[in-house]
């Protein structure tokens, strides 16, 4: 039986990973290789990393890939990803190149207001609560002075503070609905910091408010909290060609590949069970330039699938049509993101990545994000609607198996080949490895 334990937060790192190795592991030697296999020997940069969270064991490594020849707006972008599944680089490259020859992706950033939420009890009189709320709102703004300064100053900060009623949802529940425009920053401490000076000024002003009753005086404060619901943090992406550019071989029509195209987009857009495996190849794509740009991806995902289901339904982020022998693809999605602040002048890899990236704005880095979910799409929804997926995925599966088969370079190089001309599933690499291992033995 294993039993709990108590101030493992106060251990040092070898005691920590002590206890975990000697509690859960048979080969408890074996298990403390692997976790050193992923320190850096760079003091500084594991202490770096180690101090990014609590209980730090070891490094967790993804690879980061680049996907090259995004245009976007007429510059041209190779972008930085993140991620673990073999194919998703590959598409975005391939989409980013099939685009560049037909004018690249045109991008807008439509607004950039976040929110933040004090939820809060009152039990009284709604029309002395407005009077309240309208006699203390500048007061809470004057006593965020010292967290809004600076970004006043460049020119955000606090845009609104509204009182909404919810009683008809809740009993007696009331919160102040605040709008907020944080520049470059995500914003999420900025926001909770200003939230909670406005809870508690709030809280405090209410107990002297002559109009309250002594009852009406206690205003309970339930939680001060951003959103991560951001409709109203926006960006747009296109991409758009004459119907008869899409074809780039023989085999099917750019009318036919245009129709095809669309009604998978359509599928997408009434059917759930399609949207969310149509969305997440969307995700694919963002998630990846969200995490190398040390960016919140369950802040993203989070906000983006409650927006798909804005309308009580959820659906599809992509749109498609022909309109005058013209193909569009485009999408809208709400992003918070920052290239300043948190882990972006941090951890050496995002910096890396944000350099890479013409170090961005982070309404450029909105753009820039929203082309990397457009080119997933198209790239998923291009292969599901001609070739299939299987083909191209287990391609760039075909790795994942000889590494799996403990494959050695030669092998590697010999079935790479193979299966260039040869379709690849787990069987057919598993029996060809086979082979080649008896034929060499002979
Ligand atoms: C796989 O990670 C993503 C896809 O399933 C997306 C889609 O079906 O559109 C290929």
């Amino acid at each position: 039986m294993i039993k709990s334990i108590t101030g493992f937060s106060k251990l040092s790192k070898s005691k920590k990973i002590d206890w975990i190795v000697d509690t859960y592991f048979s080969n408890a030697e074996e298990a403390k290789g692997i976790l050193k296999q992923y320190w850096n020997t760079n003091n500084n940069l594991q202490q770096l990393h180690d101090e990014f969270i609590e209980n730090t064991i070891t490094n967790y490594y993804l690879p980061l890939g680049v996907a090259p020849n995004f245009l976007i707006n007429d510059t041209l972008y190779t972008i930085p990803m993140a991620i673990e599944e073999s194919s998703v680089v590959a598409a975005a490259s391939k989409a980013a190149k099939f685009w560049l020859e037909r004018g690249g992706f045109k991008t807008e950033v439509i607004s950039t207001t976040k929110i933040g939420q004090v939820h809060f009890i009152y039990k009284g009189d709604f029309d002395k609560l407005n009077k309240f709320f309208n006699q203390v709102k500048s007061r809470l703004i004057d006593d965020t002075e010292a967290i809004t300064k600076n970004m006043t100053k460049r020119g955000g900060g606090i845009l609104e503070i509204e009182l909404r009623n919810k009683t008809s949802d809740i009993d007696n529940y009331y919160q102040l609905h605040t709008s907020f425009e944080t520049l470059d920053a995500m914003g999420a401490n900025f926001i909770n910091s200003c939230l909670e000076q406005f809870a508690k000024t709030f809280k405090q002003e209410a107990l002297s408010f002559d109009l309250f009753s002594e009852e009406e005086k206690q205003i309970e404060i339930v939680m001060s909290i951003l959103s991560n619901y951001v409709p109203d943090c926006l960006v747009r992406a296109e991409v758009s060609c004459n119907v008869e550019d899409l074809s780039e071989n023989a085999t099917i029509s750019g009318e036919a590949f245009a129709n095809k195209f669309i009604q998978a987009v359509q599928i997408a857009e009434v059917e759930p069970y399609r949207a969310v495996t149509h969305n997440k190849g969307i995700m694919n794509g963002i998630d990846a330039v969200v995490l190398a740009t040390g960016n919140d991806f369950r802040a993203v995902e989070a906000g983006v699938h409650a927006y798909a289901s804005r309308h009580g339904k959820y659906s599809s982020l992509t749109h498609a049509k022909v309109e005058n022998g013209i193909f569009t693809f485009w999408m809208e999605i709400p992003l918070a993101l920052g290239t300043v602040g948190g882990l972006t002048g941090l951890h050496p890899l995002v910096k890396l990545a944000l350099e890479l990236l013409h170090k961005p704005s982070a309404k450029e880095l909105m753009q820039i994000v929203a082309v990397a979910g457009l080119a997933q799409n198209f790239a998923a929804l291009r292969s599901l609607t001609t070739t299939g997926i299987q083909e191209g995925h287990m391609k760039m599966h075909l790795m994942n198996i000889l590494n799996q088969f403990e494959a050695n370079n030669t092998e590697k190089e010999i079935l790479t080949k193979y299966f260039k001309k040869n379709t690849v599933t787990h069987n057919a690499v598993i029996e060809a490895l086979n082979k080649l291992r008896v034929s060499n033995e002979n």
